[in-house]
C-alpha cells in the first residue's frame, strides 16, 4: 500500500510507502518495465547507480526479477555515482566492491558494462578521469534512470553542501557528517578516506528520470528540508527539484516530518 503526494509542502512528487522493502519493491518493477520497454525495440538501458544501506533491497528485489526471468540486465549500461579516493576496486569498503557483492555478482550483467570511478588516481590524474567519465556516459547515450540515496547532511553521490548546480565528475573532500556516518563501516573515523570522486550535480540532472531513495527516522529531518526548500547548495538534493521528471520513494518513518501536521 502507497500514497503518492504531491502538495504545497514539496515540488518534488513523492510516495509513501509502509517501508523499505515495499518501496524497493515498487521501485524495481518500475525499473524493470523502463528495461524491458528499451529491450522490446532493441535499445539498451543505462542506469546511474547508487551505493550505501539505502539501494540494498532495490538490488535484492531486481536480483529477484532477474533471477525468475522477469528482467534482463545483459542490454544493461551501468554507471555508479561515486568512490572512495584511495581504495582499490577489490578493498572491502570501496564502492566498486560493494556493486558487485550486493547487485553485480547476482545478475546476468556484462561486468565489462558496469562504471564505478577508479579510487586510485593520484589527485593530479583525477580531472582527466572525471571527464573521461562523464565522456563513457555521453558515448553510451545517457542516463536513462538515476538511482539516489541522500546523506544526513543533504548530499546525493559525494556532492557535499557548498557543491553547485552546474558541477561535473569530480575530486572533492568529504564533509564531516559524511566520514562521521562511515567511521563504523571502515572501523573507525580516522580510517575512512578524506576525499573521494563523485558524478556532479549537473551530471546527476542529465538523467531523464531520477529516483530519490529514503528510509528510516534518521533520513525524516533531511528528506523533508530536501524536498521543500527552494533549491541550495546548502542542501545539495534540493536540486532535483529543476529536474522534468524526479520521484522520492519514502518509507513511514522518513516521511514523519515531512507530513507532521502544520501547525496554525
Ligand atoms: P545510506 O547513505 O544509504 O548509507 O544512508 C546514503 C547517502 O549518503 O547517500
Amino acid at each position: 500500500m502507497s500514497s503518492v503526494q504531491s502538495n504545497t509542502s514539496s515540488n518534488i512528487p513523492f510516495e509513501v510507502f509502509a517501508d523499505a522493502e515495499a518501496a524497493s519493491a515498487a521501485l524495481a518493477r518500475v525499473m524493470c518495465e523502463r528495461i524491458n520497454a528499451n529491450a522490446a525495440t532493441g535499445k539498451q538501458t543505462v542506469l546511474g547507480l547508487a551505493t550505501g544501506s539505502t539501494p540494498i533491497k532495490l538490488y535484492q528485489n531486481l536480483i529477484r526479477l532477474c533471477k525468475n526471468g522477469a528482467v534482463s540486465f545483459k542490454d544493461v549500461t551501468t554507471f555508479n555515482l561515486d568512490e572512495y579516493l584511495g581504495l582499490a576496486g577489490d578493498h572491502p569498503r570501496s564502492y566498486r566492491r560493494f556493486m558487485d557483492e550486493n547487485f553485480f555478482d547476482h545478475i546476468d550483467i556484462d561486468k565489462a558494462r558496469t562504471h564505478v570511478p577508479s579510487g586510485l588516481v593520484s589527485k593530479e590524474e583525477a580531472a582527466a578521469q572525471c571527464a573521461e567519465y562523464e565522456e563513457q556516459i555521453l558515448r553510451a547515450g545517457g542516463l536513462h534512470m538515476q538511482v539516489l540515496g541522500i546523506g544526513r547532511n543533504g548530499h546525493i553521490g559525494f556532492n557535499e553542501p557548498g557543491s553547485r548546480a552546474d558541477s561535473r565528475t569530480r575530486l572533492l573532500e568529504l564533509n564531516g557528517i559524511t566520514r562521521a556516518d562511515a567511521a563504523n563501516d571502515f572501523g573507525g573515523l580516522e580510517n575512512v578516506p578524506t576525499h573521494a570522486i563523485t558524478m556532479g550535480i549537473a551530471t546527476i540532472l542529465q538523467a531523464k528520470e531520477i529516483f530519490l531513495l529514503a528510509w528510516g527516522k534518521g533520513k525524516s529531518e533531511i528528506i523533508a528540508k530536501a524536498l521543500s526548500t527552494a533549491p541550495t547548495s546548502d542542501i545539495p538534493a534540493t536540486f532535483l527539484r529543476s529536474h522534468p521528471n524526479v520521484r522520492a520513494y519514502i518509507d513511514e518513518a522518513a516521511a514523519s516530518v515531512l507530513q507532521a501536521p502544520v501547525r496554525p
